[in-house]
This record gives structure tokens, C-alpha cells and sequence, in this order.
């Protein structure tokens, strides 16, 4: 599943909703989604109330760093959510790579983007549900060309222009971005197979770690990322498969 091709693009209708200042891209879709179509991607320059996995919050610079949200509203789509958020991950990771020639990034599971060993990208990944599913909102905070982050990280951060040493031109990196997710997610939707090109990238692999399970801090074996996209982890001598939002990690 290589690059877009401008061939494929007139399968996808994409929409554009760019603010300055917004409380948070996730949250707009969510207040809004019925009034906007399948495939609209909101960015803004700033978010007052950034929201990050797990209730944390996602602080970013003003104008410094990408930050979007992806509505989707198509069925087929919806009904593989538990594959979205680490393809949008490796869609990203396609673009640094091929784009940017960075590399040494990878996922850390389930959907946080690495480069050696620090977090320069998260994904709060949310559906809106009624009796049943009505959209999900694909919440992404790339760092760009932020140079400093606070030192209370929960993991320490880095951004491409860190990685680069030199700042990027955010609306290029955004519509490469843009371009590769939509054309993935049209992969996805055709039942493209994404796993043999995402389990590559596994940052947790064979690590021992820290994991919160079950309100309590274990140090576990981790095996590595399940065709499914769950987590197998050896737990003393029982291995368990974990599920998107179950753990997290201190390393
Ligand atoms: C995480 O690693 O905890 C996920 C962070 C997700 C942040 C993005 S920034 C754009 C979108 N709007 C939000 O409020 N959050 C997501």
C-alpha cells in the first residue's frame, strides 16, 4: 500500500474547516457533526483546551505545531475503528519517512508516534454514539516546529524540526498528510491489509515495561502488536491480550 496516486483521488470527496484559535478540533466535530460531511478536516492554529488520551491535556505552541481532526461518517469505515487510530498513526509515519526522510520513528502502541525515544505525535481517536455509532473523530497533534516542551511530560517530546534542524512549512507537511490518511482510509475501506507494513514499527516489542493494568503497576513483558491490533503481554507466566485504552506505559 504505497504512496497516493493523484489517480485515486476522485474516489475521495475531502472538506476543509482551517481555524486560528478553536477550544479543540475533537471537540468542534463533536458538537457539530451533523452538520458537517463524511471525510471534513478541521485544523487550527491554536486550542485553548487541547485534549490529549486518558483526560490529559494536549498543550501545544500557538502556530507551531499540526493539529487536526478527521470526521468520519461512512459505515463501512466506522465498523473498523479498531484499525483506524494505528493506520492514521503509520500514515503519518508514511509521509516523515518518504517526504522528510526521517528516520528511526515507530508506533508505540496503540497509536502514539516515536522517533527514537521520544513522543513527537498522539491520537485521541472518539466516536459519537447514539443506540449506535454516528461518526468517529480522528483527533491528531503532530509536533512541527515546536523547539521546547515543558519537562512534566508524561513522555519526553520531540518535534520534526528538532529531528530535522530546521523549521518545516506546516501546509505542505498538512496536505501530504491530509492526502495519505484519505487515501489509506480508502485502502482500509477495500479491505486493504495494513499489518505486515504497521507490525514493523512496534516501539514496544520484546520491552519490558511498566504497565497500569487493572489499577495496578505491573512490570510486564510486552510480545508485540496482534493481527487484530490489540497488545499480547506476558504477565508472569500468563499472556494476555490488551485492548486500545486498557494500559499505559511507563517505560
Ligand atoms: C494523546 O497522545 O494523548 C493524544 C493527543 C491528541 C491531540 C490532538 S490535537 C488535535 C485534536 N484535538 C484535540 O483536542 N486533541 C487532538
Amino acid at each position: 500500500c504505497g504512496r497516493y496516486s493523484l489517480n485515486n483521488f476522485w474516489l475521495i470527496n475531502m472538506k476543509f474547516i482551517d481555524f486560528e484559535a478553536i477550544d479543540s478540533t475533537n471537540t468542534y466535530l463533536k458538537h457539530n457533526h451533523n452538520n458537517l460531511e463524511d471525510f471534513t478536516f478541521v485544523s487550527a492554529k491554536y486550542q485553548s483546551k487541547g485534549r490529549g488520551r486518558g483526560s490529559r491535556v494536549w498543550k501545544s505552541e500557538n502556530g507551531t505545531n499540526l493539529l487536526f481532526s478527521l470526521l468520519i461518517k461512512e459505515e463501512s469505515l466506522i465498523n473498523k475503528f479498531k484499525d483506524i487510530s494505528i493506520i492514521s498513526a503509520y500514515s503519518l509515519i508514511q509521509v516523515l519517512e518518504e517526504k522528510y526522510h526521517i528516520s528511526d520513528l515507530s508506533i508505540k502502541w496503540p497509536n502514539d508516534i516515536y522517533y527514537k525515544d521520544n513522543k513527537i505525535c498522539g491520537i485521541l481517536l472518539e466516536a459519537v454514539t447514539t443506540d449506535k455509532i454516528d461518526c468517529l473523530i480522528v483527533g491528531i497533534g503532530l509536533n512541527v516546529n515546536q523547539k521546547t516542551f515543558d519537562n512534566d511530560l508524561k513522555h519526553p517530546a520531540s518535534s520534526v524540526s528538532l529531528i530535522l534542524n530546521r523549521d518545516i512549512e506546516i501546509a505542505e507537511l498538512k496536505q501530504s498528510i491530509y492526502e495519505q490518511l484519505a487515501f489509506n482510509l480508502q485502502k482500509l475501506k477495500q479491505d486493504e491489509d495494513f499489518y505486515d507494513n504497521i507490525v514493523k514499527y512496534d516501539y514496544l516489542k520484546n520491552k519490558e515495561v511498566y504497565a497500569d493494568i487493572d489499577n495496578e503497576v505491573k512490570k510486564i513483558k510486552v510480545v508485540g502488536i496482534n493481527r487484530d491490533y490489540s497488545l499480547r503481554i506476558e504477565d508472569g507466566n500468563e499472556f494476555r491480550d490488551l485492548f486500545t485504552g486498557e494500559i499505559s506505559f511507563h517505560l
